[in-house]
């Protein structure tokens, strides 16, 4: 499977590793150990110990290190087996552990998958929207048996919602849009604004909006490479100009590779702390109610189709283009581009070594 290395993956929301603990998971079909040292501070290594290949992630973090728990090795973030507990206590010099570089930042870890001197944290889009400190920030995590850029495909077109969420966040309306996509670099947007809907019941009694309100609603959808979408929803009375100042709200979703037909995906949205305390409880809830339609309806119709494909290569099934697709193929097509650089850099830089 082809991925995209020399960028940056979200492994966590930040509050998933406590000081002290480790947790094990798998990024592009890596197995890697992330653990809190006792400064605070979140370390990724390979979760392989080099002398019987103990998964690291069975050990206990130890100070600034791991302790492996089978022999008693302990390995520092950068991945330096540290102190040996045997014999004089001389450190073999090919006991170290291949090290990823992480950044912690907009609530979330950020695990770099590529070449370590290439890690540079400019390169992590702006998710400051769920920056802790000025936001209440409602955050959640599913496991997804699917390929991750049928989650992108699944972000970039939300005309689905008219379809497989009807009785919390579509409509007819929505699927008679009007669309955009706009390329800015190597961030695309998905736009689409709604004239004159009726929000489904579910959704108007969760946002206290009357009965049988007619709205004019958007969706307006920012992608970053891998797989990295910031959703900004707002919605006016039917047939009020839109301004820069209308209101909308946050929703992240970002997807990272597990395997080739698994994905990590973390949700969030936020209410800036400006707006109150009772906001803090109001994100929480608006997770929640997003949580229902992703794990009942989504989700089973992403596994379902990975398995439909059955192993095949995405374009290979020739796959029909409809109108609403033009985000969610553009959004492919970046990534591959960008895919196939990288590997075209790689192998110039072996050839002239
Ligand atoms: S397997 Fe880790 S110290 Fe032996
Ligand atoms: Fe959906």
């Amino acid at each position: 499977m082809n991925y995209l290395r020399n960028i940056w993956y979200v492994a966590g929301w930040s509050d998933e590793i406590a000081p002290g603990a480790c947790l094990e998971r798998t990024f592009l079909e890596e197995s890697v150990v992330l653990f809190r040292t006792a400064s605070g501070a979140v370390q990724a290594l390979q979760n392989r110990c080099p002398h019987r290949f103990a998964p690291l992630s069975m050990g206990t973090v130890v100070g600034e290190t791991i302790q492996c728990a089978y022999h008693g090795l302990r390995f520092d973030g950068a991945g330096q087996c540290r102190h040996n507990p045997h014999g004089d206590g001389a450190i073999p010099r090919a006991a170290r552990v291949k090290h990823y570089p992480v950044v912690e930042r907009h609530s979330a870890i950020w695990i770099w998958m590529g070449t370590e001197e290439k890690a540079n944290a400019d390169l992590i889009p702006d998710f400051g929207v769920i920056d802790a400190e000025n936001n209440y920030v409602g955050k959640d995590y599913l496991a997804v048996k699917a390929n991750y850029q049928l989650e992108t495909d699944n972000i970039m077109d939300l005309s689905h919602i008219a379809f497989l969420h009807p009785d919390s966040l579509g409509n007819d309306v929505v699927r008679e849009a009007e669309t955009e996509v706009i390329q800015d670099g190597s961030t695309l947007w998905s736009k689409r604004q709604t004239y004159r809907e009726r929000l489904p019941p579910a959704l108007e009694a969760h946002y206290g909006s009357p009965p049988g309100t007619w709205w004019d609603r958007w969706f307006d959808v920012r992608w970053d490479a891998p797989a990295a979408m910031l959703l900004w929803v707002g919605s006016l009375p039917a047939g009020t100009p839109r301004t820069d100042q209308s209101k909308q709200i946050p929703f992240v979703h970002l997807f990272t590779p597990e395997t080739d037909i698994t994905t990590h995906y973390w949700f969030a949205t936020s209410y800036p702390r400006s707006m109150g305390p009772r906001y803090e409880d109001r994100a929480k809830r608006d997770v929640a109610f997003l949580r229902a339609p992703f794990e009942a309806e989504d989700l089973p119709m992403l596994q379902a189709q990975q398995m439909s494909m059955a192993g095949a290569e995405f374009w290979d099934l020739k796959p029909v283009l409809l109108a609403g697709d033009a985000a969610a193929v553009r959004a492919r097509r970046l990534l591959d581009k960008l895919i196939k650089a990288e590997q075209q850099a790689d192998q110039a830089a072996k050839a002239g070594t």
